[in-house]
């Protein structure tokens, strides 16, 4: 997606060989044309899967996942990453190990959310490793629900989340894939 990778040349900064700092339009201040556009772009890929719903982590991916809520016409349900004393046995839950924060979480949501029978698309802004999105689609199984495809915003190709999505059977559809970091720079993979 071309808007987005002009968007990453220009305003991204690379902190060392594996992160890259997108917070002046994704992590932290979010700038909402560039996110519908994302959601646009989302839609067009997904069109015809007869998608019904859009699952996402929080925060980040909320930001993500909501214009392609808007422009498919569908809701849009945020996996939690801790456990509330609500959501016990209402909830599904599973444990999602992050190797860029080195922290464990309790990924979890509410039974109520996330029926049988819905056809998933799963949202997520950065592809690493790939735990969040197993763990999410984990979850969709659990539901009794079908994963249609796993929609990532930047996928860092150069780690292992993309082969291991695939490998797992899953579409993978990434708005842009960083192939490398070299001298400060991104370069993408296509
Ligand atoms: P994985 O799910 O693919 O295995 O990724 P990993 O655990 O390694 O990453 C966990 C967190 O780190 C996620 O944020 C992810 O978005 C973020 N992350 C991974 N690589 C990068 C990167 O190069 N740049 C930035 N900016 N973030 C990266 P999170 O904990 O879910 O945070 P948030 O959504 O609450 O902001």
């Amino acid at each position: 997606m071309k808007l987005l990778k002009e968007k990453i040349m220009s305003e991204g900064l690379v902190l060392n060989d594996a992160i890259l700092k997108v917070d002046s339009f994704l992590n932290h201040q979010i700038d909402p044309e560039l996110m519908m556009e994302i959601g646009k772009e989302f839609h067009r890929r997904f069109s015809g899967c007869g998608i019904t719903k859009i699952f996402t982590i929080e925060s980040s991916g909320i930001a993500c996942a909501l214009p392609a809520g808007l422009c498919m016409h569908v809701p849009v349900v945020f996996a939690r990453k801790q456990k509330s004393a609500l959501m016990s046995s209402e909830a599904y839950s599973t444990k999602v190990y992050s190797f860029t924060k080195k922290v464990t979480s309790d990924v979890t949501v509410l039974k109520k959310f996330l029926p049988a029978g819905e056809k998933i698309l799963i949202i997520d802004d950065f592809l690493a490793n790939g735990e969040a999105a197993l763990g999410l689609a984990n979850i969709v199984q659990q539901a009794g629900s079908e994963v249609v495809g796993i929609g990532i915003v930047i996928e860092k190709s150069f780690q292992p989340g993309r082969q291991r999505l695939i490998d797992a059977g899953f579409r993978v559809e990434s708005l842009a894939r960083v192939q490398a970091f070299k001298d400060g720079k991104v370069i993408f993979a296509e």
